[in-house]
């Protein structure tokens, strides 16, 4: 049986920019949500090896911290030809200084070295997984993927991480050149592409209540 969602959801993030995302993704729904980061909660390492489990670990440890159900998310950007890379470890090919035009660097040098020029040799699918615990250990656990072709040169300054380099699939621009609301939003205003918003979509059906 799945369980809704009802009073107080922990965000367990300590990411400004997801919070609000977040907030407002969940505001329509009646949740109220309250961040990691305002209740002191500290941050657990990341040690799983798939976007599901470390959306887990980071879920749990909130919920039974905070006394309080608890959501979080894990996400990260796939490339085929690199069997997954770099995957969990996403952020982490940006280096301490956030340096995302470094990491789409280093994948576009790894594409070339395996004569990746075409687009069919170039997929990638960015990855969501969202996990809601709750303190009595009872799990709801959703992913999604937006699936689509690396550009090289990178193209457009909105968005954040790999944006630029990301074409998605049916579109001729990148998620760099999109707006959020056309990037994340839902229909009928945004096109809801992005791994994110077809997790939340998932997460929505299952755990909360419809306004
Ligand atoms: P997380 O905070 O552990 O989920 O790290 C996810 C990392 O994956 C981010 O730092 C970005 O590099 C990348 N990523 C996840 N979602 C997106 C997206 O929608 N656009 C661009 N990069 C993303």
């Amino acid at each position: 049986m799945h369980r809704r969602i009802t009073g107080t959801l922990v965000i367990a993030t300590h990411n400004p920019g997801k919070l609000v995302e977040m907030r407002e993704l969940l505001a329509p729904h009646g949740v109220e949500a309250v961040s990691a980061g305002e209740l002191g909660l500290g941050e657990p390492d990341e040690t799983g090896d798939t976007f599901r489990a470390n959306a887990r670990i980071k879920a749990v440890a909130a919920a039974k911290a905070a006394l309080l159900p608890a959501f979080a998310d894990d996400s990260g950007l796939a490339v085929d030809a690199l069997d997954g890379a770099p995957g969990v470890l996403s952020a982490r090919w940006a280096g301490p200084n956030k340096d995302f035009l470094a990491a789409m660097a280093r994948i576009e040098r790894l594409l070339q070295e395996r004569g990746a020029t075409q687009p069919s040799q170039r997929r990638a699918h960015f990855v969501s997984a969202l996990c809601v615990a709750w303190p009595d250990d009872h799990v709801e656990e959703v992913e999604a993927i937006a699936e689509g072709t690396l550009v090289w040169p990178p193209r457009g300054t909105a968005g954040f991480g790999y944006d630029p380099a990301f074409l998605p699939e049916g579109h001729r621009r990148t998620f760099g050149e999109m707006t959020s609301i056309e990037k994340h939003g839902l229909p009928p205003l945004g096109l809801g592409l992005s791994h994110r918003a077809r997790a939340f979509v998932k997460l929505a059906e299952i755990c909360l209540d419809q306004r």
